[in-house]
């Protein structure tokens, strides 16, 4: 049994859809299975860059089945549009490649609209949500009010659940927001058209991986967002609105922990955020511009410059203990070339006092002072690295460094955006 678990062990956008792209090939099912299309992960094959909102990295693997399991929250305009951006490009000829979990819940126009709403409304106290929707979704869904894809494929229920939904969230848009309403009519044709065309992919979704799983099927499971952003075990309230943490990849697929045999921690080899909240080790001086601009620090789904910092080790321990990491895979290194020196954050201070666990809570993450310990630095140009000891020697004590402090082996290294650009130390399909 060798089902792996690929997922973010710091504030999202570590690099997952690269590392899940490189691991489809040992893969026989990638599936997605928490999170929405607040998630952006890309891909850069021979030269061609992709971008995945819904749809799992493994996807340009031919022959690869792909999945989006009821954890997920399917906003189906961008679904449908992703899988035609896909078609036009000659892949996925056959539909049958990507299977949709038939419980899983829609992002309906009136979450979008409650999020920008709500974020505007909040000013400077604002979250920095992606204003897809996510967390208004997820809202309704724990609310037991939410509607799902099996609801879309059938007309009448949709109809009265959309209905009995706006009638509350149009109140609430334009008394509490004074917003713009959502129109019933034009909603309900719209979302049917998308259900008509969602509903071949429809099925059980865990039926089916468990399925897989007992046939002797490889399942690799992509994480969506990062450790930090979980919604009970990050720095909340500047969270995402789901378990971001391996237990729920478990939850959101219906494939039990037992069956899992590895997980892999996805992390930069400095650290980026994006949005609000407490970020220790951010650099706002020429460092963190120069970081900023060597890595291309945009966000994929909202183009928003993303916040830098040096790597940051108590973060990676708190994620090596919510998820127990089998292995991490660093992602890039070559980003680091050229600095005249590394830095590392250790341990913090807070109130004079050294911790080296990160604090549970947002006021003392945000006194937190990081302990750095600096490291030389390399000039080289590390893309064409392809076995750890290609790479020049202060690069790899610095990867050694990191391996210490973490309490985790680096499995993969990788030393530029493209899939070959990657240095494949330990296999987790074969470990
Ligand atoms: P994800 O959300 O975790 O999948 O990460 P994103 O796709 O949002 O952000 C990672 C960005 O870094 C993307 O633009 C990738 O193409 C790029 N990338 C991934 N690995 C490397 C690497 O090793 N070096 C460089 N320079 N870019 C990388
Ligand atoms: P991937 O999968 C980075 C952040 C947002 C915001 C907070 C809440 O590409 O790593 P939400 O829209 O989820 O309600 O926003 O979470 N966030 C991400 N940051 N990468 C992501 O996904 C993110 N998904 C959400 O910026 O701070
Ligand atoms: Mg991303």
């Amino acid at each position: 049994m060798k089902n792996i678990i690929v997922l973010g062990a710091q504030w999202g956008d570590e690099g997952k859809g690269k590392v899940v792209d490189i691991y489809s090939d040992f893969a026989d099912t990638i599936a997605r299975a928490t999170g929405g299309n607040n998630a952006g992960h890309t891909l850069v094959v021979r030269g061609e860059k992709f971008v995945f909102h819904l749809i799992p990295s493994g996807i340009l693997h031919p022959g690869k089945k792909c999945v989006i399991t009821n954890g997920v929250v399917v906003d189906p305009k961008v679904l449908l549009s992703e899988i035609d951006k896909l078609k036009s490009r000659d892949y996925l000829k056959d539909d049958s490649q990507l299977r949709i979990g038939y419980l899983a819940h829609i992002i309906l126009p009136y979450h979008i609209a409650l999020d920008r709403a709500r974020e505007e409304r909040l000013g400077s106290r604002k979250i920095g949500t992606t204003a897809r929707g996510i967390g208004p979704c997820y809202e309704d869904k724990i609310a037991r009010t939410g509607i799902r894809a099996c609801d879309l494929a059938h007309p009448d229920v949709f109809a009265e659940l959309l209905r009995a939904n706006l009638e509350l969230k149009n109140f609430l848009l334009k008394n509490y927001y004074g917003a713009g309403e959502i129109d019933f009519p034009s909603t309900l044709d719209e979302y049917l058209s998308y259900g008509e065309r969602i509903r071949p992919h429809l099925i059980d979704t865990s039926l089916f991986l468990n399925e897989e799983i007992h046939r002797g099927a490889k399942v690799l499971f992509e994480g969506a967002q990062g450790a930090l952003l979980d919604i009970d075990h990050g720095t909340y309230p500047f969270v995402t609105s789901s378990n971001t943490t391996a237990g729920g990849l478990c939850t959101g697929s219906g494939v039990a922990p037992t069956k899992i045999s590895g997980v892999i921690g996805v992390a930069k080899a400095y650290i980026t955020r994006v949005g609000g909240g407490p970020f220790p080790t951010e650099l706002f001086d020429d460092m963190g511009q120069k970081i900023r601009d060597r890595g291309w620090e945009y966000g994929s789904t909202t183009g928003r410059p993303r916040r830098c910092g040096w790597f940051d080790a108590p973060v990676i321990r708190y994620a090596h203990r919510l998820n127990a990491l089998s292995g991490i895979a660093l992602t890039k290194l070559d980003v680091l070339s050229g600095l005249p020196h590394v830095k590392v954050c250790t341990a913090y201070e807070i109130d004079g006092v050294r911790r080296e666990e990160i604090p549970l809570t947002v006021s003392e993450l945000e006194r937190s002072v990081p302990v750095y310990e600096q490291l030389e630095g390399w000039t080289e140009d590390l893309s064409d690295a392809r076995e750890f000891g290609d790479l020049p020697k202060a690069a790899q004590r610095y990867v050694r460094r990191l391996e210490e402090l973490s309490g985790v082996e680096v499995m993969l290294i990788s030393i530029g955006a493209d899939r070959n650009q990657t240095i494949l130390r330990k296999n987790p399909f074969r470990a």
